[in-house]
């Protein structure tokens, strides 16, 4: 297994050392704008895991990665305070189409992975561009914003996050969609009127930018669930993780890239699971399909 990971800056680092601490690549290639830091990023790793790893860590341009099986797209500007995913837009539609191109020259029969925010569109961007099938190309989001749902539930009923199931679908952004129909505290279904429900899906939102104010980026808990997903596919675990693909029918949605959940396994995408959602959450849905395609008309 080869994988590329495209921008070497807090995201991309970070989970290139995940990925080869949890030896899941044969070889692994840091590409990024800023040469020296993606070589400075490889020999750290390739020295943190001296004494365990098997991983080949390099850094170089595209040609370096030719014939990854996988790319992860983490390259482009992240969120300062106060800016909301949406407002990386212009600067990152540009900087992911041209990784693209450069991708699929290098690796034609690649997996796409997409990190970049904002990611839904972003995914839809990488999509266009690489001419892939929509089930290589996967957004990474889901599972992150599951963990803050998990997390805020955790507070309200007094127990330990990993005791709550929760997943959240639509777009990794304003318009997500907690999926309180299916919440599972301590393996037992619980009920919430809608104006809990407001109040814990603000608190969600809030959750990355409490962390930006206050250090400057989000890294621990993205590159966590990223992982889970690039281990979904190396290992084929069949897992069920939210991600964003471009949907083309599923939840009555065509020409958008959205949150929905899905299997990951060997081949990428093998499965999108049609959940039932009650009209609180078809609610959130539909408008986040509204908005998020028509930027990706307009990308
Ligand atoms: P960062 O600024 O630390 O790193 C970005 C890197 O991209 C820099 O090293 C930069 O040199 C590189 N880069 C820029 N243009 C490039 C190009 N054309 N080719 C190759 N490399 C290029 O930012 P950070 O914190 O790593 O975030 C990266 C992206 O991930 C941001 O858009 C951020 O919003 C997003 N993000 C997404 C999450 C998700 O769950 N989907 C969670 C957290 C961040």
């Amino acid at each position: 297994m080869k994988i590329t990971v495209v921008g070497a800056g807090a995201i991309g680092a970070t989970l290139a050392y995940r990925i080869a601490d949890k030896d899941l690549a044969d070889e692994l290639v840091l590409v990024d704008i800023a040469k020296d830091l993606a070589i400075g990023q490889s020999l750290d790793i390739i020295q943190s895991i001296a004494y365990s790893g098997k991983t080949e860590v390099t850094a170089g341009d595209y040609s370096k990665s030719a014939g990854s099986d996988l790319v992860i797209i983490s390259a482009g500007k992240p969120r300062s305070p106060g800016m909301a995913r949406l407002d990386l837009m212009n600067t990152n539609k540009g900087i992911v189409g041209a990784v693209v191109k450069d991708v699929m020259a290098n690796s034609p029969d690649t997996m796409i992975m997409t990190v970049t925010n904002p990611m839904d569109v972003m995914n839809y961007v990488a999509w266009k561009g690489s001419g892939l099938p929509r089930e290589r190309v996967i957004g990474s989001g889901g599972q992150l914003d599951g963990s803050r749902f998990k997390c805020v539930l955790a507070g309200e009923f007094g127990v330990r996050p990993k005791d709550v199931e929760a997943y959240v679908l639509g777009e990794h952004g304003e318009l997500q969609v907690p999926v309180f129909s299916n919440v599972k505290v301590n393996g037992k279904a619980v009920s919430f009127n809608d104006a809990q429900k407001e109040a814990i899906r603000e608190k969600i939102r809030r959750s990355a930018m409490d962390v930006i104010e206050k250090k400057g980026a989000t890294v621990f808990a993205p590159i966590n669930t990223t992982t889970h997903m690039v281990e979904a596919i190396v290992n084929d675990t069949k897992a069920l993780i939210p991600s964003s693909m471009v949907l083309d029918g599923e939840y009555g949605k065509r020409g958008v890239s959205l949150g929905v959940p899905v299997i990951l396994g060997k081949d990428g995408i093998e499965e999108v699971l049609e959940w039932k959602l009650e009209p609180y959450e078809r609610k959130i849905f539909d408008e986040a399909a509204e908005k998020l395609g028509g930027y990706c008309k307009t990308v």
